[in-house]
């Protein structure tokens, strides 16, 4: 099979990496890639939202299996789009994709089929919603409708703060047309997990459970980015959390996307507060995460190409997954001043000292090739991934091959993993 793989980050690494040892694999491309990517995969560069470019490629290629990594080409109808050209494609289409590509409408079915989520109110006017705020008081959280790239959603600790976040969001339409509406939402608190599954639109086939660190620094302090580390499973996640995520989450919404005429086909992902063993939506995405992927596909054992044409032709019953019992632990290195403004093109030192290294993959996401050496690219760099015969020893190996890697300016977090030590 030839497989087309569309995106460029760690995410999409993770995918080639997993999708080329599938003995039904003889050629994968991914557009527009990365330098990492580059070694599994043929790079064509067409950005991941050009879906008028993927497509002319797909056809002119005779790829039998696209499979799509982020959120845009998604919503912006990508799937639509291969389906009506007769290609096959592994992802959400357009309309089941506003799961993710509208906070509002994601709200809006919760609320209709009792799914548990924080209490919320939409608003398309800015006065309105001070007026809310005011009324509800802080901590409060300020969310913008559309897709904001992981930065639409701001906690805010007091009210003045909510409403300059409104006005940011409305009036200065500092993300643009995705601020025409705001959702303004009860603060929640507890433990957050990642909960990805794949489905056909009946059989849930859930993968291991995940946990995304998402401020930048230590503590989880400092502002929001798309992801510091993760590690998988979530402890969290207990039997009977699983359970209930299974039972009055995903069954609920797939069922309920179906009877609205949204059939949802691929991979859905519950970002989750859990609290006293009760979990609650924070979001639905439409797509794999960033940076869970790593980890759950390092524990994925198995051949992903199947599950994912099973997805798209109906019959995921009968497939299962079996899962390395071994934890697995994602430690992101970014550029200096992620997530602002960061620099790029600073040379990346020990690459292949890690290759050695057993039970531990350098997955790439802002890299390029320059004059034959390996440089910074983006913000997010490299998601450095490792399996441990338990939690304490995955992250030890992590981050013994984070700590051989180094360019100029490098950030990461020291402590990616620790939330799961408190319950051992
Ligand atoms: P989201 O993109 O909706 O997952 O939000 C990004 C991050 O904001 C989440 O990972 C949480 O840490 C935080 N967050 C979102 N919604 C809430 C909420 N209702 N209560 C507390 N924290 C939240
Ligand atoms: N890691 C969070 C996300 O993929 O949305």
């Amino acid at each position: 099979m030839k497989i087309l793989v569309v995106g460029g980050g760690g995410r999409e690494h993770a995918l080639v990496w997993k999708i080329a040892q599938s003995p039904k694999v003889t050629r994968i491309y991914c557009a527009p890639g990365n330098a990492g990517i580059s070694e599994q995969a043929t790079i064509v560069p067409i950005k991941a939202n050009d879906l008028n470019g993927l497509l002319e490629f797909a056809l002119q290629e005779k790829i039998d299996l696209t499979v799509v990594g982020p959120e845009d080409p998604l919503t912006q109808g990508i799937v639509d789009l291969f389906e009506s050209k007769g290609l096959f494609i592994f992802g959400a289409n357009r309309k089941a994709a506003e799961i993710e590509g509208s906070k509002a409408f994601a709200k809006e079915m919760m609320k209709k089929y009792h799914i548990p989520t924080a209490f919320c109110e939409i608003f398309d006017n800015r006065n309105e919603a001070v007026k809310y705020i005011r009324k509800q008081g802080a901590p409060i959280v300020v969310k913008t409708d559309g897709l904001a790239a992981g930065k639409g959603v701001i906690v805010c600790q007091t009210v003045e703060e909510a409403i300059q976040s409104v006005d940011k969001i409305m009036v200065e339409k500092i993300f643009g047309e995705a601020g025409n509406r705001a959702v303004i939402e009860e603060y929640l608190v507890g433990e957050e997990a990642s909960y990805i599954a794949f489905t056909d639109g009946k059989t849930i086939l859930p993968m291991a459970s995940s946990q995304d660190h998402k401020p930048i620094f230590d503590g989880d302090q400092g502002p929001n980015t798309g992801g510091m580390g993760a590690y998988s499973p979530a402890p969290v996640v207990t039997e009977g959390v699983h359970e209930k995520i299974i039972e009055k989450i995903l069954r609920p919404i797939i069922y309920s996307m179906g009877e609205k005429g949204r059939p949802y086909k691929g991979v859905l992902y519950a970002g989750l507060m859990i609290h006293g063993g009760y979990p609650k939506v924070l979001e639905f995405n439409a797509r794999f995460g960033d940076p869970e992927t790593q980890p759950v596909l390092m524990r994925m054992k198995g051949d992903i190409v199947p599950i994912l044409e099973a997805c798209m032709r109906g019959n995921l019953s009968q497939h299962q997954i079996e899962w390395d019992n071994r934890p697995s632990v994602c430690v992101v290195m970014a550029s200096k001043g992620y997530p602002g403004d960061y620099e790029k093109g600073k040379i990346i030192r020990g690459l292949k000292e890690v290759s050695r290294m057993e039970g531990v993959y350098a997955f790439h996401a802002g890299t390029a090739l320059r004059d034959g050496q390996m440089i910074t690219n983006g913000g997010r760099v490299l998601g450095v991934t490792g399996l441990g015969e338990d939690i304490p020893r995955a992250i030890e190996r992590t981050y013994q091959a984070v700590k051989k890697i180094s360019w100029d300016g490098v950030h990461y977090r020291t402590d990616i993993g620790q939330k799961a030590l408190c319950w051992l």
